[in-house]
């Protein structure tokens, strides 16, 4: 939707008088799958797709929330914000505002109306991006735009954990809370120390391919995968000094993996150590200018979610399997959660467009329904637009 229209649509629902407007991205992990929670690298980045916000100040402790992608309208008193499943969407924004002011922030009643270009369920994070947005609109508003950025991004993760219920790492938030134009961000889930880095593609294109298989079921697994990564780390810790499963490298885990009995358990873990190990290499690969090495390690990530962390499913194995058999491509992989949503492929810019007419047809034909692609460039973190 044009900014425009959403504006004329603001002041529809809210009425005439001043607003300001806020942009909050989605996201896309390169590399580096289900090792936030274990302490591990993960080298994401924001997208231009995102979520877009009018707000203006109340007067009053009113907290209200609309959207154009939903009809479903929500209300709540700021003073006395509770989860609500009837909520829906709406227990995003008011989970932020409630953890804002229960930390001792600055919050009041507000009028908002969000408007998203993320494909929901996809794996883009289109609820991390809400869960921003709201958190900087408080920063901006209430607190003088003083709050931590970091701090934001905990916030947000917060929200997710402890008012939505769903037990997330940190990653999708910092992603769209530090996100940096035309860069990506290597960050230390441990001591969420981070560095910027180029994402210079050369020859290639980052293609994102939406198997438009939605996510059922990827909170229990989801989960369960966490369940069974922190076994693995309290039988290995009877043997080595660590607090993360990614404190291991991959010679202690091989020495290490016998400890561990239960063979899925040991496949968990030792997915979690060799993608770290990935993503160091990756970042090394991509400031050297190896775009075909870091897209081998691409591959490679996606066989170890499906083999070891069995996460991937039919939908995003096809897609992967179809994109590598495309002259062009030198790289595939999910992203994300897994069981649904996206992958990623690194595909020759001048081949982009028989890859996408090749790998449409072929998966359309197996799965019995039609994928999307996106072509998105890295966008800035969530902030104001002026
Ligand atoms: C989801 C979670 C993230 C991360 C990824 C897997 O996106 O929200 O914290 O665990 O899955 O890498």
């Amino acid at each position: 939707m044009e900014l425009k229209n959403l504006i004329d649509e603001f002041i529809e629902i809210y009425g005439e008088g001043e607003y300001r407007k806020f942009f909050s991205p989605g996201r896309v992990n390169l590399i580096g799958e289900h090792i936030d929670y274990n302490g591990g690298y993960v080298f994401p980045c924001a997208l231009e797709y995102g979520t877009y916000a009018i707000v203006r100040e109340r007067q009053d402790n009113i907290l209200n929330l609309a959207s154009t992608n939903f009809d479903l309208k929500v209300t709540s008193n700021i003073d006395n914000i509770e989860y609500l499943e009837e909520d829906d969407w709406g227990n995003y924004a008011k989970g932020i505002v409630k953890i804002m002011k229960d930390k001792g922030y600055n919050v009041g009643g507000l009028d908002i109306l969000v408007s998203g270009n993320i494909p929901n369920g996809a794996g883009l994070s289109s609820s991390a991006s809400l869960e921003l947005l709201v958190a900087v609109i408080v920063n901006e508003i209430f607190n003088n735009g003083e709050i931590d950025r970091v701090e934001l991004v905990k916030i947000g993760q917060n929200c997710e954990n402890n008012f939505v219920g769903v037990n997330c790492g940190i990653m999708d938030q910092f992603a769209i809370g530090m996100g940096k134009e035309k860069k990506g961000i290597l960050l230390d889930c441990n001591t969420l120390q981070y560095k910027y880095a180029d994402v210079n593609l050369k020859e290639y294109t980052l293609v994102i391919m939406n198997s438009n298989k939605r996510r059922a079921l990827n909170e229990s697994k989801y989960n369960e995968r966490r369940a069974e990564c922190e076994e693995a780390l309290s039988i290995l810790k009877k043997y080595k000094n660590i607090e993360n499963l990614c404190d291991l490298s991959t010679e202690d885990f091989v020495e290490l993996q016998h400890f561990i009995e239960n063979e899925t358990v040991r496949k968990r873990a030792k997915h979690a150590v060799f993608e770290n190990d990935r993503v160091k290499e990756s970042f090394e690969y991509l400031n050297k200018g190896k775009v075909e090495a870091f897209g081998e390690l691409l591959t490679q990530s996606h066989n170890s979610l499906r083999d070891l962390y069995e996460v991937t499913g039919k939908e995003l194995d096809t897609i992967v399997a179809e994109s590598l058999k495309v002259e062009g491509c030198i790289g595939s992989r999910m992203t994300g959660a897994g069981f649904g949503g996206c992958a990623i492929a690194l595909v020759l810019t001048s081949k982009v467009e028989e890859f996408t007419d090749i790998v449409k047809k072929n998966y359309t034909e197996l799965i019995g329904y039609a994928p999307d692609f996106y072509f998105s460039g890295i966008g800035d973190g969530t902030h104001e637009m002026i």
